[in-house]
């Protein structure tokens, strides 16, 4: 009986100690400034990130994702043909499956290293094999730790996340672009456009904020004052064409990237975009995705809306109160990232100017 209650006791003690531990954590990690104290960043060195990373990798289930995914594959396929030329020396960085590797070899590039973090790299020394192919090197390492008495002529990558820099690509091609690539060589893909545009969701698909919510007349709105903290509640991700109706405005990328002479201090930390209504609705979010661009016309898009997208990528929309808009109205976005490569640490906001034309009629 005795020992029952304190049984009881105990489990209360720390199921309390354990509910108050989260909603430290919550109210720190809301706080870039506090969390920037506390927890490590998830950038490319992070060893907590290496691990996931290397570990996400190794699963068949996502290595036949990207190579299933035929846009994705043609695009570099293509652009392989373009940039690499016979007698290159090429680093592959995260090879994974070694596909990247074996169309620069079959291209004529006289070396190859191929290197990867992932414990998938096994299967690709088997695939090049079964493959016949040549001139490729496979190295079981981390990219920063990667070195070579010599400069290469192409580093070809695919580091791009749902968030363009959630998989550390600025920071981990940068650094091996200022190690080991020759003045004057090739990154493919360098030219990047980041989009986060204004949306408006399929009514069937939305799925509001639960306090906007009223359900044949039982209604949520009290919930408003328990909004959760954690971050990813007010993202919404998904790889469906069928959500997205249309955008507000006219897209037009929020920032523009060179990889070849980008330094990870240049990527602005607060981007503020305009956008003038043209086709009126709710605004649900603004979605996230990206324009990898090789030559002018050649592009992989992860757009929501581009015929011939790039189908594996997710794309990721930054939930705001619906609000209605019309033609004429204009929505202003300040987007503030504490680090590109942790989208928890993004924030954001809008306001609406109504068309000044229509006020005055
Ligand atoms: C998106 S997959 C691309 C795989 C392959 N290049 C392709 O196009 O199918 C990224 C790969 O890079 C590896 N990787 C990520 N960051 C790395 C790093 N800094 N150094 C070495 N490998 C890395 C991962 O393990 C993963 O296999």
């Amino acid at each position: 009986m005795f020992s029952r209650s304190l049984q009881r006791l105990s489990v209360g003690f720390f199921s309390a100690l354990r509910r108050g531990l989260y909603a430290c954590g919550d109210w720190a990690r809301a706080r870039p400034h506090v969390a920037a104290w506390l927890y490590r960043p998830a950038d490319g060195g992070d060893a907590e990130y290496r691990e996931f990373n290397g570990r996400y990798f190794a699963h068949f289930s996502e290595q036949e994702k990207m190579l299933a995914d035929r846009p994705r594959m043609d695009f570099y396929h293509a652009a392989i043909a373009r940039q690499v030329r016979p007698g290159d020396r090429v680093i592959d960085l995260g090879t994974g499956t070694g596909i990247l590797a074996a169309f620069a070899a079959r291209q004529g590039a006289a070396r190859v290293y191929a290197i990867d973090h992932s414990k998938i790299l096994k299967h690709a020394r088997r695939l090049a094999a079964h493959n016949h192919i040549e001139h490729v090197e496979f190295i079981s390492t981390h990219s920063k730790e990667f070195t070579l008495r010599e400069r290469v002529d192409v580093i070809l990558h695919e580091q791009m996340g749902d968030f363009l820099f959630d998989e550390a690509m600025v920071t981990n091609v940068i650094d091996l672009r200022d190690r080991l690539l020759k003045p004057g060589g090739r990154i493919v893909p360098a030219a990047f456009e980041f989009y986060c545009e204004p949306i408006k969701v399929k009514d069937s698909r939305r799925i509001p904020f639960i306090w906007e919510l009223d359900v044949h007349g039982y209604n949520f709105s009290c919930l408003d004052r328990s909004r959760p903290q954690e971050e990813q509640y007010y993202r919404h991700n998904s790889c469906d064409l069928g959500v997205v109706e249309h955008f507000l405005g006219a897209p037009a990328p929020a920032l523009t990237l060179d990889l070849h002479t980008l330094q990870e201090a240049d990527v602005p930390r607060e981007i503020h975009l305009s956008r003038t209504v043209v086709n009126a609705g709710r605004l649900d979010g603004f979605v996230v995705f990206f324009r990898a661009r090789v030559d002018g016309d050649l592009s992989l898009s992860s757009g929501p809306l581009d015929a011939g997208r790039a189908p594996h990528w997710g794309f990721r929309t930054l939930r705001v109160a619906a609000e209605n808009f019309a033609v004429g109205d204009t929505i202003e976005l300040t987007l503030t990232v504490g680090q590109w490569a942790e989208p928890d640490t993004w924030r954001w906001s809008h306001r609406k100017t109504a068309d000044a034309s229509l006020v005055h009629a």
